[in-house]
């Protein structure tokens, strides 16, 4: 049964004049105050220091026949299991009854009483620190001593329910931690699946909604904020992670690739380009106003005009018009930004657009490496860096030249998270060289189709 969906329905209007207004402007730059997003690294610290792949996956154990979806609901396995380090996941079928607002769950038939925090990042005490708690409780034969509620809702789809909580907000953690894992895990049930969405925010269900109307039939259900006793036939609990921002399409049940991924992403946000081209390319900057902010931006523009490339300045933040900061980047065809979470709009580059991750002082490659290097293979962007010098860095007016930070970056590295992130990516800024910064702009153009 569909819930009906007047919730999201009024679509603000003026979005289309403006993307119009903004396409077609003469002007060789466009300061859009585009805001959406936030800043990539939210108040506490975001640590992007796992590197490690999950390896406790047993691949031939997984399903992939059998009609769709049945592959969630492997008997042979227990009720909850770790699909990875990041994620462990509970799948149930029977009589199930989601008080919500409790965070219980009721299921018969079920072996034993379970607990989970439906997000995908496990191994991170902060971020799990802001999931609420799921409790899986027994009930009928397997437990006559639980008196479960009545249903209030029945569905006879089954339910996935998911946390958009941890980092919500940080779109790298929002495309890492909650939305690759979602598709992988339920675009292969077509729609026919209800979403049980824990700890929103409403802005962030507002942003990413175009997706969700794309993975599933039926509204969003604010699972905490909900009175209803929902019913299913049966349930999954929590996403299934691979890789950050990657999809093992041997393990998606579907053999999905984040190629299928970012086409959803297309159709949902109405993009129109498929790939990148070399005539009269666009550059997008990615611009940031707090921590690592360009701050010749202006000059690297002007530079970049002179060059031949029409260009468009941008800041996210998290009240952007998501459809159209989705449109802006789908039209360039190089997008550059110090490294941060702004880029991870590479997810709506056309293919072969280039991406150039501007490195900033202090020994980060392998921070920019899993973070967006990695990924923008799995995306069909082609990768590019852009190493700051520490001539090109505000910590040289910080620090005298022999300064501990300056001489030993990777000393510094071992302190840990919160050391790296303080010295390295709260307090630097970047003033590139003009020369460099234009033989890397014709370096990107080399590299477009
Ligand atoms: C998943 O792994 C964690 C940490 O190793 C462990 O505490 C948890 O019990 C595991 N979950 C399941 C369902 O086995
Ligand atoms: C049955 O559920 C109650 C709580 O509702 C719990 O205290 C008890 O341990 C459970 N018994 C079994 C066998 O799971
Ligand atoms: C839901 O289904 C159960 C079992 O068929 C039924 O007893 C109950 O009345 C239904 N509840 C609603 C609200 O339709
Ligand atoms: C943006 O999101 C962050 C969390 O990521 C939050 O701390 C901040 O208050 C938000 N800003 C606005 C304007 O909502
Ligand atoms: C349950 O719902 C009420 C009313 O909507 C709300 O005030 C309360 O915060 C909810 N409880 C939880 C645990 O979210
Ligand atoms: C940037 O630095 C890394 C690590 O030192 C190096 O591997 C890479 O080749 C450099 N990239 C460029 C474009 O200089
Ligand atoms: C800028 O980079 C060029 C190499 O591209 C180098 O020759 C020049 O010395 C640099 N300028 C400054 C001020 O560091």
């Amino acid at each position: 049964m569909k819930q009906h969906r007047s919730r999201q329905e009024p679509r603000r209007m003026g979005n289309s004049a403006m993307v119009i207004t903004m396409l077609l402007s003469l002007c060789v730059l466009t300061f859009i105050k585009a805001r959406y997003c936030t800043t990539p690294y939210p108040n506490k610290p975001a640590p992007l220091l796992e590197v490690e792949i999950d390896d406790d996956y047993d691949g031939s154990r997984y399903k992939i026949s059998g009609p769709i979806g049945e592959e969630d609901f492997d008997p042979s396995r227990p009720t909850c299991y770790n699909t990875s380090k990041r994620s462990e996941r509970c799948a149930a079928v029977g009589d199930i009854r989601v008080d919500g607002n409790h965070s219980k769950i009721y299921i018969s038939p079920l072996d034993k009483e379970w607990r989970t925090k439906p997000y995908a990042r496990r191994h991170d005490q902060v971020a799990m620190d802001d999931v609420r708690e799921f409790a899986l409780l027994p009930f009928g034969a397997s437990n006559a001593t639980t008196v479960p509620p009545l249903c209030t809702r029945n569905h006879s789809v089954p339910a996935f329910l998911f946390s958009s909580g941890g980092f919500a907000g940080n779109l790298y953690h929002d495309y890492t931690d909650v939305l690759v894992p979602l598709f992988t895990s339920t675009h292969h049930f077509g729609g026919e699946v209800q979403f049980l969405l824990a700890d929103i925010k409403d802005w962030w269900l507002d942003k990413f909604t175009p997706l969700f109307r794309h993975l599933s039939n039926y509204d969003v259900i604010d699972v905490h904020n909900d009175q209803e006793v929902h019913c299913f036939p049966r349930i999954v609990i929590g996403s299934t992670f691979h890789r950050a921002m990657g999809i093992d399409a041997t393990r998606s049940p579907g053999g999905e690739t984040v190629a299928d991924f970012k086409r959803l992403l297309r159709r949902a946000f109405h993009l129109k380009r498929d790939v990148a081209s070399r005539e009269k390319p666009r550059l997008l900057i990615i611009s940031r106003k707090s921590s690592r902010r360009f701050l010749n931006e202006r000059a690297m523009a002007h530079a970049a005009a002179l060059a031949q490339f029409d260009v468009r300045i941008a800041e996210p933040d998290n009240h952007t018009d998501m459809p159209n900061f989705a449109r802006l980047v789908n039209s360039a065809d190089v997008m550059m930004g110090v490294h941060g979470a702004g880029l991870t709009n590479m997810v709506f580059l056309p293919s072969r657009a280039v991406l150039v991750q501007v490195v900033p002082f202090g020994g980060l490659e392998w921070l920019s490496r899993v973070t967006f290097k990695d990924p923008a293979k799995d995306m069909d962007v082609t990768y590019m860096e852009y190493n700051v010098s520490l001539e090109e860095s505000s910590l040289k007016d910080l620090y005298p030249k022999d300064h501990f930070y300056l001489q030993h970056p990777y000393d510094v590295h071992k302190k840990g998270w919160d050391a790296i992130k303080t010295v390295y990516l709260d307090k630097q800024s970047v003033t590139l060289n003009l020369s460099k910064f234009a033989d890397a702009l014709e370096h990107a153009r080399s590299l477009l189709p």
